[in-house]
């Protein structure tokens, strides 16, 4: 008869053995569930792999893996924090390569309840209950993504054609001939000195075109050195440059894919790439260099120069070819000196936005102001409108401007120039004269210019009767700069002391 003692041994025997059992039925099962299996020492490395898991990762064989760091086999794995820890990674969600993957982790415990080891599970399609965590997962990610994509297109396409400002009959031609550029897929031609706004419409046609939520990507051709240009164009295989390119590059072509490529200062493409140009646009792929890979690329090719591009073709220093296939829809950007009827909204719509960017109060521009813009020739377009307005709000903040004032920054002469000075300076006729007579000995460069502003500026100064803000003033300088020069020119004797009269 068996003893109640003995009753409870043979129970607690059973128990054990039901517990083991449960362990190797609860690893085979999830085993034979999971996509991966692995298990790690005490010291984090791969002591098993199961083959698919492997194969994964990219070890054909599992047993290529054993023995190495569970990080060089599974980039992202905590294995080794669960064995450091002790403690399990019930439920997780791991990214690795093409989809997400739901993993467990577990320690593996000695007798004594020290960790010797641990166990991962990667599981997949069989556990269906998991399906709707990872699939929601799956749709947070994706959103995220897209919305980061979202972002980034807002930054890409800077203007639109409203930015784009001018009533003048050639703007509104213009803009309507970029408006309907903006509908139809056709390469479009930029053309216009420098200035002119041609950046700005490539934005903002690009930003009016149904590539508008795709990439536009900018390859300034003047500003790359030609070795380079192949490369950013068409992208390089790891391994195929040495350095910097060791782990290849992706070229703007692949990165427009869908969208738009600016290719601004075409004129300045070397010949021999412009073969290749062409290529890329009548076959509609490209082979980045070093490969053998073939890449489809959809891109709506826009071209900017202020370079004469028919002369160019004329003088054999760009392809007809190219020239015609980037020739579908030209718009020739006229020079600001031609669209007079521009000017005004432009210089108030460029102080808004340079007043808004500073915090600073418009200067407010006399008629004679205006009238001297009006006669500028304006060599640089509309970037010198706004270089010569971010000069004035710097100098005038909220402040009239007059033409005296506004006659420096457009390289006139304000004042007339100095009648006399000091004895070792050039004779007053070499520094009015528009080509400097020079004494037989010169003085130095520096000393030259210190001399000169010394007499220009106690000309300045006589001629506000002593008033240092109006000096300033007149001449286009802050007052602070002004007494700064002053105190200077004093201190080394060019300029006279203080007189009493002078504010
Ligand atoms: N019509 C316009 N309305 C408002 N701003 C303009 C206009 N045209 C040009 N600008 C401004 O003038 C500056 C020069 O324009 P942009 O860079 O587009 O000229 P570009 O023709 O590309 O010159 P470049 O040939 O020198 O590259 C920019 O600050 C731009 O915002
Ligand atoms: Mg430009």
């Amino acid at each position: 008869m068996e003893t109640l003692s003995d009753a409870g041994d043979n129970v607690l025997g059973n128990y054990d053995s039901v517990a083991r059992r449960a362990m190797e039925s609860l690893f085979r099962t999830f085993e034979n569930f999971s996509e991966g299996t692995i298990v790690v020492d005490v010291n984090g490395r791969v002591v098993w792999i199961n083959k698919r898991y492997a194969a994964r990762f990219g070890f054909a064989d599992p047993q290529e893996a054993v023995g190495l760091d569970c990080e060089r086999v599974i980039p992202n794995s905590l294995m080794r924090e669960v064995v450091d820890t002790g403690k399990p990674i019930l439920l997780d969600i791991m990214e690795a390569g093409r989809e997400p993957m739901i993993v467990m982790r577990l320690p593996i415990k000695d007798d004594d309840g020290n960790t010797v080891g641990a166990v991962g599970f990667a599981l997949f399609d069989e556990l269906k209950a998991l399906t709707p965590l990872l699939s929601h997962y799956t749709r947070a990610r994706d959103e995220l993504a897209a919305t980061r994509r979202t972002l980034e297109q807002t930054r890409r396409a800077k203007y639109t054609f409203a930015s784009f400002v001018g009533n003048s009959p050639a703007t509104l031609e213009v803009k309507r001939l970029a408006r309907r550029a903006a509908q139809v897929d056709a390469p479009v031609l930029l053309l216009g000195e420098t200035g002119t706004g041609k950046e700005l419409l490539a934005h903002a046609i690009h930003a009016g075109s149904l590539r508008a939520d795709r990439p536009l990507v900018t390859v300034n051709v003047a500003a790359i050195p030609e070795a380079l240009l192949e490369v950013e164009f068409f992208g390089a295989a790891p391994g195929a440059y040495t350095g910097a390119e060791r782990k290849g590059r992706v070229g703007k072509f692949e990165l427009a894919d869908g969208g738009t490529l600016f290719l601004d200062e075409i004129g300045d493409m070397p010949l021999a790439l412009q073969s290749k140009l062409l290529r890329a646009l009548q076959d509609k792929e490209i082979e980045p260099i070093g490969s053998n890979r073939i890449i489809r690329s959809d891109v709506r090719i826009i071209a900017a120069t202020s370079a004469d591009l028919p002369a160019l073709v004329e003088a054999g220093k760009f392809r007809a070819d190219l020239y015609y296939r980037l020739n579908v829809v030209p718009i020739c950007l006229p020079p600001l000196r031609q669209r007079q009827a521009d000017l005004l909204p432009l210089a108030y719509a460029i102080l808004e936005e340079i007043c808004r960017r500073t915090e600073r109060d418009a200067p407010v521009l006399s008629d004679c102001a205006l009238s001297l813009m009006g006669e500028h020739d304006w060599p640089g377009n509309v970037r010198e409108l706004r270089n010569t307005l971010e000069r004035l709000v710097m100098l005038h903040d909220g402040g009239a401007v007059d033409a005296s004032m506004l006659a420096p920054l457009l390289g006139r002469r304000a004042v007339t120039a100095p009648a006399a000075v000091a004895a070792s300076a050039p004779s007053p006729d070499a520094m009015t004269a528009t080509e400097p007579v020079l004494p037989a000995d010169p003085p130095a460069y520096a000393d030259a210019m210190a001399q000169y502003e010394a007499a220009y500026l106690s000309q300045a100064l006589a001629a506000s009767g002593s008033n240092v803000p109006r000096a300033a003033r007149a001449i286009g300088i802050s007052r602070a700069a002004f007494y700064k020069k002053l105190v200077a020119h004093r201190a080394a004797g060019r300029i006279a002391p203080a007189g009493t009269a002078e504010s």
